[in-house]
């Protein structure tokens, strides 16, 4: 069971026991579409199967992990420093970097390590781009981060060894996704108030019109015999209505990352599969419904 190396926005750490338990108890491949800091993924460490984002930096950081020897990387991580200068030098760099087209192979594992340092030394680990696609969180105020993860990195380098690793739209599974596979999703979520803005993972957003072809996407899949599990928030459970054989269980989820102290607390969560009851794992779920 391995922990994820970046505090993400919508990590599913606290909710992993009601996830994985509506998880079928037998598949043959598992699939995670929009695997962010991949708490999920991590955690089943899964045998093949596929990750995808559309962030490219973190998609970046995890071909770096899965290809490169992991010493390489934490060596780069150790040497960063713990001060404010450093920081806004180093978000300099970063973005630097990302605009470069053909990047090589140490470009790549500096803009990977230069992200590790970046999550862990910003402003409450928040993942933020400008309009022009630059990541712009001020520096945060950490007595001590750890931003080498050296166990995490050498852990996560022997999981991903022989997964597919996309950068792109979620629509990609169909193509990868096959007969007896789990597939999990965790999109965006709609934001449940003003101040909460979830929405904000990539300067291109995700929209209603997303969750529609989220939810074809799902019932496609059922149709082709893959399991389903997708977590959303509550105004998107109506969109599963008429989706036939999927069904609706609503949550209670601690939101860690939220600008907004006042606004952290219990928010309400779906979580929508296709997995009949019979087939799923269920021991670690909270309530027996
Ligand atoms: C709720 S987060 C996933 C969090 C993850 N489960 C975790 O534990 O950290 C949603 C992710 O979807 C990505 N994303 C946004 N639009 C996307 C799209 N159209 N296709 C694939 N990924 C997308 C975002 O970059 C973000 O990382």
């Amino acid at each position: 069971m391995v922990e994820p190396i970046l505090k993400w926005a919508g990590g599913k750490r606290q909710l992993l026991p009601e996830i994985t338990g509506r998880f079928p108890v037998e598949f043959e491949r598992y699939h995670e579409p929009f695997v962010g800091g991949g708490a999920v993924y991590f955690h089943l460490e899964p045998e093949g199967g596929s990750i995808n984002d559309l962030n490219d930096r973190l998609v970046t950081l995890y071909e770096v992990i899965r290809d490169r020897d992991p010493e390489a990387l934490i060596a780069e991580n150790r040497s960063h420093e713990h001060d404010e200068e450093y920081y806004y030098d180093a978000r300099d760099e970063f973005n630097e970097l990302h605009e470069l087209d053909d990047k090589t192979a140490d470009e790549r594992l500096r803009e990977a390590s230069l992200f590790v340092y970046l999550n862990r030394t910003c402003f409450n680990g928040l993942y933020r781009e400008n309009n022009s696609g630059e990541f712009n969180v001020p520096v945060g105020r950490y007595a001590n981060p750890d931003w080498v993860q050296a166990d995490r990195i050498r852990a996560l380098h022997d999981v991903l060894r022989d997964t597919a690793i996309h950068n792109g739209d979620f629509e990609y599974v169909r193509e990868e996704a096959s007969e007896g596979d789990l597939v999990y999703f965790d999109p965006p979520y709609e934001p449940v108030s003003t101040t909460a803005d979830f929405t904000d993972y990539h300067a291109e957003g995700f929209d209603r019109d997303d969750q529609r072809r989220l939810r074809d996407l799902a019932v496609d899949l059922d149709a082709m015999g893959v399991s389903v599990v997708l977590s959303n928030s509550p105004p998107v459970a109506e969109l599963y209505e008429d989706a036939e054989g999927f069904t609706v269980h609503v949550v209670e989820a601690t939101r860690a990352i939220n600008s907004d102290a006042d606004n952290r607390g219990e928010v309400a969560e779906v979580l929508i599969t296709n997995v009949p009851e019979a087939r799923q794992r269920r021991t670690t779920l909270s309530t027996f419904e």
